[in-house]
């Protein structure tokens, strides 16, 4: 598989889980925008054979490399950038919950979940739209999930696939080239803007600004029925340049921290 028909399988499976973004991307075609992706992110833990060591490996294959690491200890997380050699590939962001973090009953469900992957799953790209890669957790168990950690909560529930897509703000005209810009233009089709932190995370300072939509909330199959809850959302990145004239390629910590939140239910202000 080459890297754009990887995009092209992730994209398809996202929509499904993200008609927000599906939506909004239209509505920026329709307005005779360019919509360039910048990356995706993907969630993951540390356990058995999707830990990131094991999970990056397809990432590899396609021709990525290790950009940056980025830790975020309050929420028990690390992440790695990446980066792909061939102009116009977006990048990628890959976290994993640090499971040790957590109280010994969360570590224990998700030791429950994490054993019934098997490691055949992590050698092809196909990984990451597979989905949940264990039996339905019941919403016991992800509410339980969910009160210690929004993102083992998310994980459990939603499994590997796309958090979210990535509009590079860059590229679009310049009635539309700010964050606050594309966030309007998202509020006024009547999308929800994530506010946590503040509208856009990050500054020209730190070379990248960036918001997103609040994820949207969908019907998901448990083990006891279904049940409603936050899903995937729509990402929107303006990046500067570096001292030396080239965009900054990386992610800002502080940034993604919030972006973690887009997926927080709308009545758990962070
Ligand atoms: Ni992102």
């Amino acid at each position: 598989m080459d890297v754009h028909a990887f995009f092209e399988a992730l994209w398809a499976d996202f929509v499904t889980v993200a008609p927000a973004a599906a939506s909004i991307r239209q509505a920026l075609v329709d307005a005779g925008e360019t919509v360039v992706n910048d990356h995706v992110a993907f969630r993951t833990l540390d356990r058995g054979a999707i830990r990131l060591d094991a999970l990056e490996q397809p990432l590899l294959a396609l021709g990525y490399e290790r950009l940056a690491p980025y830790a975020f200890p309050d929420k028990h997380l690390r992440a790695y950038g990446y980066v792909h050699p061939e102009p116009g590939v977006p990048k990628v962001f890959l976290s994993e919950l640090l499971t040790d973090k957590l109280t010994a009953r969360s570590r224990a469900l998700l030791d429950g979940l994490a054993h019934q992957v098997d490691a055949d799953l992590v050698r092809g790209p196909e990984v990451f739209w597979s989905g949940r890669p264990w039996s339905a957790p019941t919403h016991t168990t992800y509410q339980h999930l969910l009160d210690e950690s929004e993102y083992a909560g998310w994980l459990a529930a939603m499994g590997l696939r796309a958090n979210h897509f990535t509009v590079f703000v860059n590229a679009l005209s310049p009635a539309l080239r700010s964050v606050e810009a594309v966030l309007r233009f998202a509020e006024a089709r009547g999308h929800e803007a994530n506010d946590r932190g503040g509208r856009v995370k990050g500054a020209p300072g730190v070379l990248l600004e960036q918001g997103s939509t609040m994820a949207d909330r969908l019907p998901v199959a448990f083990a006891d029925g279904d049940f409603v809850v936050p899903t995937c959302f729509y990402e929107f990145a303006l990046r500067h340049a570096q001292a030396d004239g080239s965009l900054y390629p990386g992610f800002v910590a502080a940034n993604a921290d919030r972006i973690f939140e887009s997926t927080n239910a709308r009545d758990r202000a962070a």
